[in-house]
């Protein structure tokens, strides 16, 4: 079991202009076994909330608490996070030239397992995984995300999930620019992991199909940096047919 509770969260970045702020109390908890979505606005917020999750140095952490079995996240580095358990597949996933993806990956799991997996069990683990999400074996040669197109980025992100399995993971618009069937594919291997063990997801998306996939126990709506409505999978239903206009400008 594990929980991730996020409390009264405040977050901002300092600009040229000054400071920022960007998320205005964000509250949520997260238990293993549960799949909330996060939908609203492009610029409400979400993958701020994301990364001040996952502790990227531009966001700084103005009050509130981010919790992991009561542990704080905030008090921890980056890789301390990934090591507890939090997992982010971002919107923009970077580019690591030099880098190959079996590197990468076997590193990461390296430090997310505390020890370096048994090179034949991590090889035929690491094919078993890509050929479930139909990524061709070249890729494991190539730098990490270096010309992949926006699906086979967001491919590699699932591919990460699969073999780090960890507690919570947070998919920042993972069903962003899929075509059909990659949706399909990734969606088995979120729900793989679902399935693996005691998991928790945050899924931020803006399209209800994803939806049809992956079912969400919980619908959030998240506007002008915070959590403004929740409700079951007929939330997001009910958003896809009337929008954001009710629920923006509405808060404070
Ligand atoms: N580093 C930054 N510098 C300045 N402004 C920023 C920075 N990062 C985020 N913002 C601003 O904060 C707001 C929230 O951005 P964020 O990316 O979290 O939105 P989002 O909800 O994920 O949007 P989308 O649905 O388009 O992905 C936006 O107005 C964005 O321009
Ligand atoms: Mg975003």
């Amino acid at each position: 079991m594990a929980t991730l509770e996020i409390k009264d969260l405040r977050a901002g970045v300092t600009t040229d202009e000054g400071r920022k702020e960007i998320l205005k109390g964000v509250n949520l908890t997260i238990r293993s076994g549960e799949t909330h979505a996060i939908m609203g606005p492009n610029g409400s917020g979400k993958s701020t909330l994301s990364y001040a999750i996952a502790g990227h140095p531009k966001y700084e952490v103005t009050s509130g608490e981010v919790l992991l079995d009561g542990e704080s996240v905030l008090d921890m580095t980056v890789d301390e996070r990934a090591r507890a358990g939090l997992f982010l597949a971002m919107q923009y996933p970077v580019e690591v030239p030099g880098v190959s993806m079996s590197n990468f990956l076997r590193t990461a799991a390296t430090a997310v397992r505390g020890e370096a997996p048994k090179v034949r069990q991590w090889v035929k683990e690491v094919k078993d995984e890509m050929t479930k999400l139909e990524i061709p074996a070249e890729f494991a040669e190539r730098s990490v995300n270096e010309g992949f197109s926006g699906g086979e980025k967001k491919r590699h992100e699932i591919l990460q999930l699969a073999l780090l399995k960890p507690k919570i993971a947070i998919l920042d618009e993972t069903d962003s620019g899929l075509d059909v069937d990659a949706l399909r594919i990734v969606s088995e291997g979120v729900n793989a992991y679902k399935d693996s063990g005691d998991a928790g997801v945050m899924l931020i998306t803006h399209y209800t199909r994803i939806l049809r996939h992956i079912t969400p126990d919980f619908v959030h709506v998240f506007a002008d940096g915070r959590i403004v409505e929740s409700g079951g999978k007929a939330l997001a239903d009910e958003l896809e047919e009337n929008g954001y206009v009710k629920y923006v400008g509405t808060t404070v």
